[in-house]
């Protein structure tokens, strides 16, 4: 879960990155730049691992939560929230769940909406055409949040798999885990906004 996890954490760097550009000064090199993704032939075998690095991260993900769901079969008489384990940790099979299901919709409104169109397409256009609708753009915001929570969770059990969550580095680990768990998604929250009142619908 770990080595997937960090395998997606780095995709996502790179995603964000990449949408930066639809801030309308460089919608040119955002267009060229998915024009690339589309038509070059070594990027197709990239997206395969892609596309199996995530399928590997959710199939084992549900493997794990059935496990510890199997360790102790009966329900505890008494439902307390334990103190010790964090929310964002308790909920991740669901905010999983749900990045699952924004995934799906979102591969349907970009992804094959642009390789499947049968003539070119300017994903520039294909991209603010989405945010121009409030409920896209509320819904996409409602995932960021669940995202943070997700990747909250993630990046602590990362460091903690690897055993490198250890007392000295902790404080340090913890502080870098904030560009994850939240520069990430308000990079990502900061894209439909702008492009909406930017006027780039
Ligand atoms: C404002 C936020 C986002 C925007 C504007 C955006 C935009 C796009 C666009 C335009 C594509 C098609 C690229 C192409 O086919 O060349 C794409 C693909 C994709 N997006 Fe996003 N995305 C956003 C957030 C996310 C998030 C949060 C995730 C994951 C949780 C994600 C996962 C993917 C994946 C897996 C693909 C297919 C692989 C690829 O083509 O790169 N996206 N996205």
């Amino acid at each position: 879960m770990a080595l997937t996890g960090f395998f997606l954490v780095s995709f996502l760097m790179f995603h964000l990155t990449m949408n930066l550009f639809l801030f309308e000064g460089s919608r040119g090199s955002f267009s060229s730049f998915a024009d690339f993704l589309g038509t070059f032939p070594i990027v197709r075998p990239i997206e395969w691992i892609l596309f199996g690095g995530f399928l590997l991260h959710l199939l084992l993900g549900g493997f794990v939560w059935l496990m510890n769901r199997g360790v102790r079969p009966q329900a505890y008489k008494v439902k307390g929230t334990s103190k010790t384990i964090k929310l964002s940790s308790r909920l991740s099979i669901y905010t999983g769940t749900l990045i699952l299901a924004f995934l799906v919709w979102h591969l349907i409104q970009f992804f094959i909406a642009s390789r499947f169109a049968g003539h070119p397409v300017d994903m520039f256009v294909l991209v603010a055409q989405a945010f121009s609708n409030p409920v896209t753009i509320v819904l996409y915001e409602i995932l960021f949040v669940i995202l943070g929570f997700h990747l909250n969770h993630g990046f602590q059990a990362l460091f903690q798999s690897l055993g490198l969550r250890t007392a000295k580095y902790r404080g340090f680990i913890d502080a870098v885990g904030v560009i994850v768990w939240l520069l990430i998604p308000l990079g990502f929250a900061s894209i439909p906004l702008v492009m909406y009142f930017g006027g780039a619908r």
